[in-house]
Protein backbone atom coordinates (compact mmCIF):
# COMPACT_ATOMS: atom_id res chain seq x y z
CA UNK A 1 0.00 0.00 0.00
CA UNK A 2 1.20 3.74 -0.63
CA UNK A 3 1.76 5.27 2.49
CA UNK A 4 0.02 8.61 2.35
CA UNK A 5 1.47 11.93 1.23
CA UNK A 6 3.66 14.13 2.76
CA UNK A 7 1.28 16.47 4.31
CA UNK A 8 2.06 20.41 4.86
CA UNK A 9 -0.15 23.13 6.82
CA UNK A 10 2.24 26.12 6.91
CA UNK A 11 2.80 28.54 3.98
CA UNK A 12 6.28 28.99 5.15
CA UNK A 13 7.25 24.94 5.34
CA UNK A 14 5.67 24.71 1.99
CA UNK A 15 7.87 27.31 0.09
CA UNK A 16 10.87 25.57 1.70
CA UNK A 17 10.03 22.12 0.48
CA UNK A 18 9.29 23.50 -2.96
CA UNK A 19 12.76 25.99 -2.83
CA UNK A 20 14.55 22.56 -2.00
CA UNK A 21 12.74 20.41 -4.62
CA UNK A 22 13.83 23.58 -7.18
CA UNK A 23 16.96 23.77 -6.13
CA UNK A 24 17.65 19.96 -6.41
CA UNK A 25 17.09 20.77 -10.10
CA UNK A 26 13.15 19.38 -10.15
CA UNK A 27 10.66 20.80 -12.23
CA UNK A 28 7.37 21.50 -10.12
CA UNK A 29 3.65 20.72 -11.07
CA UNK A 30 1.14 22.28 -9.07
CA UNK A 31 -2.76 20.80 -8.73
CA UNK A 32 -4.83 23.51 -6.51
CA UNK A 33 -7.77 21.62 -5.38
CA UNK A 34 -10.43 22.21 -2.96
CA UNK A 35 -9.90 18.41 -1.61
CA UNK A 36 -12.54 15.69 -1.58
CA UNK A 37 -10.64 14.22 -4.43
CA UNK A 38 -11.93 12.24 -7.26
CA UNK A 39 -10.94 10.52 -9.91
CA UNK A 40 -11.00 14.11 -11.91
CA UNK A 41 -8.65 15.01 -9.77
CA UNK A 42 -6.76 12.14 -9.57
CA UNK A 43 -6.38 12.02 -13.49
CA UNK A 44 -5.00 15.62 -12.96
CA UNK A 45 -2.26 14.48 -10.55
CA UNK A 46 -1.63 11.47 -13.09
CA UNK A 47 -1.06 13.83 -15.76
CA UNK A 48 1.28 15.83 -13.68
CA UNK A 49 3.00 12.51 -12.30
CA UNK A 50 4.12 12.11 -16.00
CA UNK A 51 5.52 15.50 -16.43
CA UNK A 52 7.12 17.13 -13.55
CA UNK A 53 9.65 15.40 -10.97
CA UNK A 54 7.56 16.96 -7.94
CA UNK A 55 3.88 17.03 -8.24
CA UNK A 56 2.74 19.48 -5.55
CA UNK A 57 -1.17 19.46 -4.39
CA UNK A 58 -3.40 21.99 -2.77
CA UNK A 59 -5.88 21.07 -0.73
CA UNK A 60 -7.64 24.53 0.08
CA UNK A 61 -11.80 25.29 0.23
CA UNK A 62 -10.69 28.81 -0.76
CA UNK A 63 -13.69 30.98 1.19
CA UNK A 64 -13.02 33.97 -1.81
CA UNK A 65 -14.82 32.07 -3.45
CA UNK A 66 -17.90 31.21 -2.34
CA UNK A 67 -21.24 33.85 -2.42
CA UNK A 68 -23.26 32.11 -0.16
CA UNK A 69 -21.95 30.83 3.62
CA UNK A 70 -24.41 27.85 3.38
CA UNK A 71 -22.20 26.41 0.00
CA UNK A 72 -19.28 27.02 1.76
CA UNK A 73 -20.26 25.13 4.90
CA UNK A 74 -21.50 22.73 3.02
CA UNK A 75 -18.36 21.63 1.02
CA UNK A 76 -17.08 18.44 1.87
CA UNK A 77 -13.73 17.68 3.36
CA UNK A 78 -11.69 14.90 4.11
CA UNK A 79 -8.23 15.47 4.20
CA UNK A 80 -7.10 11.94 5.44
CA UNK A 81 -8.39 10.44 2.68
CA UNK A 82 -7.01 13.13 -0.04
CA UNK A 83 -3.69 12.39 1.55
CA UNK A 84 -3.79 8.58 1.01
CA UNK A 85 -5.93 9.05 -2.86
CA UNK A 86 -3.05 12.04 -3.81
CA UNK A 87 -0.17 9.48 -3.09
CA UNK A 88 -1.78 6.87 -4.52
CA UNK A 89 -1.76 9.00 -8.01
CA UNK A 90 1.29 9.72 -7.76
CA UNK A 91 1.81 13.38 -5.68
CA UNK A 92 4.59 14.33 -3.80
CA UNK A 93 3.47 16.80 -1.34
CA UNK A 94 -0.27 17.86 0.12
CA UNK A 95 -0.65 21.68 1.15
CA UNK A 96 -3.95 21.91 3.62
CA UNK A 97 -3.48 25.19 5.17
CA UNK A 98 -6.43 26.75 7.67
CA UNK A 99 -7.92 29.46 6.62
CA UNK A 100 -6.51 31.52 9.56
CA UNK A 101 -3.04 30.07 7.94
CA UNK A 102 -3.60 31.49 4.96
CA UNK A 103 -4.54 34.89 5.68
CA UNK A 104 -3.09 35.75 9.12
CA UNK A 105 -5.06 39.34 8.67
CA UNK A 106 -7.75 39.90 6.03
CA UNK A 107 -5.98 40.07 2.47
CA UNK A 108 -6.49 43.55 1.07
CA UNK A 109 -5.67 42.78 -2.41
CA UNK A 110 -8.07 41.03 -5.27
CA UNK A 111 -6.92 40.03 -8.62
CA UNK A 112 -9.95 40.84 -10.78
CA UNK A 113 -9.80 39.61 -14.92
CA UNK A 114 -12.42 41.76 -16.63
CA UNK A 115 -13.94 40.85 -19.60
CA UNK A 116 -14.47 36.71 -19.71
CA UNK A 117 -15.03 36.74 -16.22
CA UNK A 118 -17.94 38.96 -16.45
CA UNK A 119 -20.58 36.60 -18.32
CA UNK A 120 -21.96 32.98 -17.20
CA UNK A 121 -20.62 31.70 -13.68
CA UNK A 122 -19.50 35.33 -13.47
CA UNK A 123 -22.79 36.58 -13.86
CA UNK A 124 -24.19 33.75 -12.07
CA UNK A 125 -21.93 34.16 -8.69
CA UNK A 126 -20.83 37.50 -8.36
CA UNK A 127 -17.37 37.90 -7.02
CA UNK A 128 -16.78 33.92 -7.64
CA UNK A 129 -13.77 34.70 -10.12
CA UNK A 130 -12.23 37.70 -7.85
CA UNK A 131 -11.76 34.95 -5.33
CA UNK A 132 -10.68 32.18 -7.71
CA UNK A 133 -7.95 34.53 -9.13
CA UNK A 134 -6.57 35.57 -5.89
CA UNK A 135 -6.18 32.34 -4.37
CA UNK A 136 -4.63 31.16 -7.67
CA UNK A 137 -2.53 33.89 -7.83
CA UNK A 138 -1.15 33.42 -3.87
CA UNK A 139 -0.77 29.58 -4.24
CA UNK A 140 1.35 30.22 -7.48
CA UNK A 141 3.70 32.63 -5.89
CA UNK A 142 3.74 30.46 -2.54
CA UNK A 143 4.32 27.49 -4.80
CA UNK A 144 6.42 28.43 -7.56
CA UNK A 145 5.19 25.76 -10.33
CA UNK A 146 6.70 25.63 -13.65
CA UNK A 147 3.05 23.94 -14.65
CA UNK A 148 -0.36 24.13 -12.91
CA UNK A 149 -3.06 21.64 -13.52
CA UNK A 150 -6.55 22.52 -14.37
CA UNK A 151 -9.71 20.33 -15.39
CA UNK A 152 -11.97 21.32 -18.40
CA UNK A 153 -14.48 20.99 -16.59
CA UNK A 154 -14.91 24.73 -15.18
CA UNK A 155 -13.99 26.03 -18.39
CA UNK A 156 -14.36 29.33 -17.99
CA UNK A 157 -12.55 29.34 -14.51
CA UNK A 158 -9.24 27.79 -17.20
CA UNK A 159 -10.23 30.90 -19.06
CA UNK A 160 -9.45 33.41 -16.66
CA UNK A 161 -6.62 31.58 -14.97
CA UNK A 162 -5.05 31.54 -18.66
CA UNK A 163 -5.97 35.20 -19.25
CA UNK A 164 -5.00 36.62 -15.50
CA UNK A 165 -1.17 34.27 -15.68
CA UNK A 166 -0.55 35.90 -19.52
CA UNK A 167 -1.93 39.38 -18.22
CA UNK A 168 0.59 39.31 -15.32
CA UNK A 169 3.44 37.24 -17.08
CA UNK A 170 3.79 34.75 -14.56
CA UNK A 171 6.17 32.08 -15.09
CA UNK A 172 3.82 29.10 -15.37
CA UNK A 173 2.54 26.99 -17.95
CA UNK A 174 -1.44 26.04 -17.31
CA UNK A 175 -2.46 22.67 -18.57
CA UNK A 176 -6.17 22.42 -19.38
CA UNK A 177 -6.95 18.76 -18.93
CA UNK A 178 -9.98 16.84 -20.03
CA UNK A 179 -13.06 16.49 -17.91
CA UNK A 180 -13.35 13.18 -16.66
CA UNK A 181 -16.93 11.55 -16.60
CA UNK A 182 -19.07 8.60 -15.24
CA UNK A 183 -19.97 6.05 -17.81
CA UNK A 184 -23.22 7.81 -18.18
CA UNK A 185 -21.74 11.13 -18.82
CA UNK A 186 -22.40 13.16 -15.47
CA UNK A 187 -19.35 15.50 -15.56
CA UNK A 188 -17.44 14.47 -12.00
CA UNK A 189 -17.53 17.06 -9.35
CA UNK A 190 -17.72 16.99 -5.53
CA UNK A 191 -20.86 18.88 -5.31
CA UNK A 192 -22.14 15.27 -7.05
CA UNK A 193 -22.04 13.51 -3.47
CA UNK A 194 -24.95 16.19 -2.22
CA UNK A 195 -27.73 14.48 -5.13
CA UNK A 196 -30.22 12.88 -3.88
CA UNK A 197 -30.53 8.67 -5.83
CA UNK A 198 -33.44 10.54 -7.84
CA UNK A 199 -31.70 13.58 -8.48
CA UNK A 200 -28.36 11.12 -9.82
CA UNK A 201 -30.08 9.18 -11.83
CA UNK A 202 -31.50 12.21 -13.90
CA UNK A 203 -28.20 14.11 -13.70
CA UNK A 204 -26.48 13.12 -16.76
CA UNK A 205 -28.68 14.43 -18.49
CA UNK A 206 -27.13 18.09 -17.96
CA UNK A 207 -24.61 16.81 -20.73
CA UNK A 208 -27.19 14.59 -22.78
CA UNK A 209 -28.18 18.57 -23.28
CA UNK A 210 -24.91 19.61 -24.12
CA UNK A 211 -24.47 16.81 -27.28
CA UNK A 212 -28.28 18.00 -28.47
CA UNK A 213 -26.49 21.30 -29.06
CA UNK A 214 -23.08 19.70 -30.00
CA UNK A 215 -25.30 17.03 -32.64
CA UNK A 216 -26.86 20.68 -33.69
CA UNK A 217 -24.05 22.05 -35.23
CA UNK A 218 -21.95 19.04 -36.65
CA UNK A 219 -24.93 17.66 -38.06
CA UNK A 220 -28.09 19.68 -38.59
CA UNK A 221 -25.42 22.36 -39.70
CA UNK A 222 -27.25 24.63 -37.34
CA UNK A 223 -24.86 28.43 -37.50
CA UNK A 224 -27.19 30.04 -35.28
CA UNK A 225 -25.77 30.39 -31.84
CA UNK A 226 -29.13 31.12 -30.07
CA UNK A 227 -30.82 28.31 -32.04
CA UNK A 228 -27.67 25.67 -30.24
CA UNK A 229 -29.25 27.55 -27.48
CA UNK A 230 -32.83 26.74 -28.00
CA UNK A 231 -32.25 22.96 -28.57
CA UNK A 232 -29.78 22.44 -25.52
CA UNK A 233 -32.70 24.02 -23.60
CA UNK A 234 -35.23 22.38 -25.10
CA UNK A 235 -33.64 19.23 -24.69
CA UNK A 236 -33.05 19.95 -20.30
CA UNK A 237 -36.83 21.08 -20.05
CA UNK A 238 -37.56 17.52 -20.35
CA UNK A 239 -36.23 16.46 -16.91
CA UNK A 240 -38.42 18.50 -14.63
CA UNK A 241 -36.09 18.25 -11.82
CA UNK A 242 -33.80 20.69 -13.53
CA UNK A 243 -34.09 24.43 -13.27
CA UNK A 244 -31.78 25.85 -16.23
CA UNK A 245 -29.82 28.89 -15.25
CA UNK A 246 -27.83 29.54 -18.18
CA UNK A 247 -26.95 27.48 -21.68
CA UNK A 248 -24.54 29.32 -23.80
CA UNK A 249 -22.51 28.61 -27.34
CA UNK A 250 -19.53 30.48 -27.39
CA UNK A 251 -16.42 31.24 -28.58
CA UNK A 252 -13.91 29.18 -26.12
CA UNK A 253 -11.34 31.84 -25.63
CA UNK A 254 -13.07 34.96 -25.32
CA UNK A 255 -15.86 33.27 -23.99
CA UNK A 256 -18.30 35.88 -25.50
CA UNK A 257 -21.44 34.50 -27.88
CA UNK A 258 -20.02 34.96 -31.33
CA UNK A 259 -22.27 36.54 -34.48
CA UNK A 260 -21.23 33.61 -36.39
CA UNK A 261 -19.19 30.60 -35.07
CA UNK A 262 -16.08 29.91 -36.07
CA UNK A 263 -14.32 26.83 -36.72
CA UNK A 264 -14.60 26.07 -32.44
CA UNK A 265 -17.03 26.45 -30.01
CA UNK A 266 -17.86 25.80 -26.37
CA UNK A 267 -20.74 25.04 -25.25
CA UNK A 268 -21.64 26.12 -21.66
CA UNK A 269 -24.50 25.20 -19.66
CA UNK A 270 -25.49 25.47 -15.57
CA UNK A 271 -28.67 24.55 -13.92
CA UNK A 272 -29.93 23.53 -10.70
CA UNK A 273 -30.84 19.92 -9.54
CA UNK A 274 -32.61 20.36 -6.41
CA UNK A 275 -30.50 22.26 -3.73
CA UNK A 276 -27.42 20.99 -5.78
CA UNK A 277 -25.65 23.53 -8.56
CA UNK A 278 -24.46 21.46 -11.55
CA UNK A 279 -22.40 23.05 -14.57
CA UNK A 280 -20.62 21.10 -17.36
CA UNK A 281 -19.51 22.15 -20.69
CA UNK A 282 -18.39 20.39 -24.51
CA UNK A 283 -16.02 21.24 -27.59
CA UNK A 284 -17.73 21.22 -30.45
CA UNK A 285 -15.66 21.84 -33.94
CA UNK A 286 -17.73 23.51 -36.44
CA UNK A 287 -18.08 21.47 -39.49
CA UNK A 288 -16.23 22.97 -42.72
CA UNK A 289 -17.99 23.82 -45.74
CA UNK A 290 -16.62 21.18 -47.88
CA UNK A 291 -17.79 18.60 -44.51
CA UNK A 292 -20.83 19.76 -45.48
CA UNK A 293 -23.86 17.48 -47.22
O1 LIG B 1 -11.32 24.37 -9.22
C1 LIG B 1 -11.14 24.44 -8.00
O2 LIG B 1 -11.15 23.44 -7.29
C2 LIG B 1 -10.89 25.79 -7.36
O3 LIG B 1 -11.63 26.78 -7.99
C3 LIG B 1 -9.40 26.18 -7.31
C4 LIG B 1 -8.82 26.35 -8.71
C5 LIG B 1 -8.62 25.11 -6.56
C6 LIG B 1 -9.23 27.51 -6.59
O4 LIG B 1 -9.69 27.43 -5.28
Amino acid sequence: MTAPVDLVTTRDEWRCRLDDARSAGKQVGLVPTMGSLHAGHLSLIRRAAAEVDVVAVTDYVNPLQFGEAQDLAAYPRDVPADRKLAAEAGAGLLFAPSVEEMWPEPGATTVSVSGIAGDWEGAARPGHFDGVATIVAKLFSLSGPSWAYFGEKDWQQLAVIRRMTADLSLPVAIVGCPTVRDPDGLALSSRNARLTPAERAVAPKLYWSLLAGKRAIEDDHVEEPAEVVARISARLAEEPLFTLEYAAAVDPESLETPAQFSREVRLLIAARLGRTRLIDNVAVTVPAPDEEP
